[in-house]
């Protein structure tokens, strides 16, 4: 086989193993609730913003990034949990308010790039949560490390001598911007009441 066929089999492979791999059915538009817990399932990581007790912005608005996970693929539960230690200056934002705000997007996906949506596009839908960031134990904590764990595998192998604990985004209310028309909030009741969204064919 000549080198340009190989390299033109390997682009070909790439591609359908990209095209299948990836491909994401959003829930009808009116369907707001079931919307946001597919978003919510679909993303593996999220801004998180605290009001931040470091200088020189004590007060103010702090967003960051961390990994999330509601559940292993294709089982998710519409709660973020998330793997943190103490040492992020985030989490000791969370140790003073553990009130907080999330946002995820489908821009992380291809379903945006694929529909030509730009991240601010209401097209790409895009959801924002409000609540606070609570540790979990027990068996809540064992949910968590499965569902983080899976996704992130990595995640096991980061050092314990940062004292990695588990958390729950506890929701208290959900913003949703998905369509024209402006964003729409959905009570965490109709959010959790909402079909489990389905990742097979992301
Ligand atoms: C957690 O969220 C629920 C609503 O889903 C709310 O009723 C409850 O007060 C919250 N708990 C805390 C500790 O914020």
């Amino acid at each position: 086989m000549s080198a340009l066929l190989r390299a033109s089999c390997v682009l070909l492979l790439l591609w359908v193993s990209r095209s299948s791999g990836c491909r994401v059915r959003i829930p009808p538009h009116d369907q707001v609730a079931q919307v946001a817990r597919f978003v919510a399932h679909q993303c593996d990581w999220a801004s998180v913003a605290t009001v931040s007790t470091h200088r020189p912005v004590v007060g103010r608005p702090f967003s960051n990034v961390f990994s999330v996970s509601d559940g292993p693929e294709g089982s998710g539960t519409g709660v973020p949990y998330l793997y943190l230690t103490r040492m992020d200056i985030s989490v000791q934002d969370l140790q003073v308010d553990p009130r907080a705000s999330l946002s995820m997007s489908l821009a992380q996906t291809d379903y945006c790039r694929r529909g030509g949506f730009d991240p601010q596009s209401p097209l790409c839908a895009h959801i924002t949560l409000s609540g606070s960031v609570l540790e979990v134990t027990g068996m809540e904590a064992e949910f968590a490390q499965k569902s983080l764990f899976s996704r992130h595998p990595e995640m096991e192998d980061w050092p314990p001598e940062h004292h990695w604990f588990f958390c729950r985004f506890n929701i208290t209310q959900v913003w949703v911007l998905d369509y024209f028309g402006g964003v729409r909030t959905v009570s965490p009741e109709d959010y959790f009441q909402a079909p489990e969204a389905p990742r097979t064919t992301v």
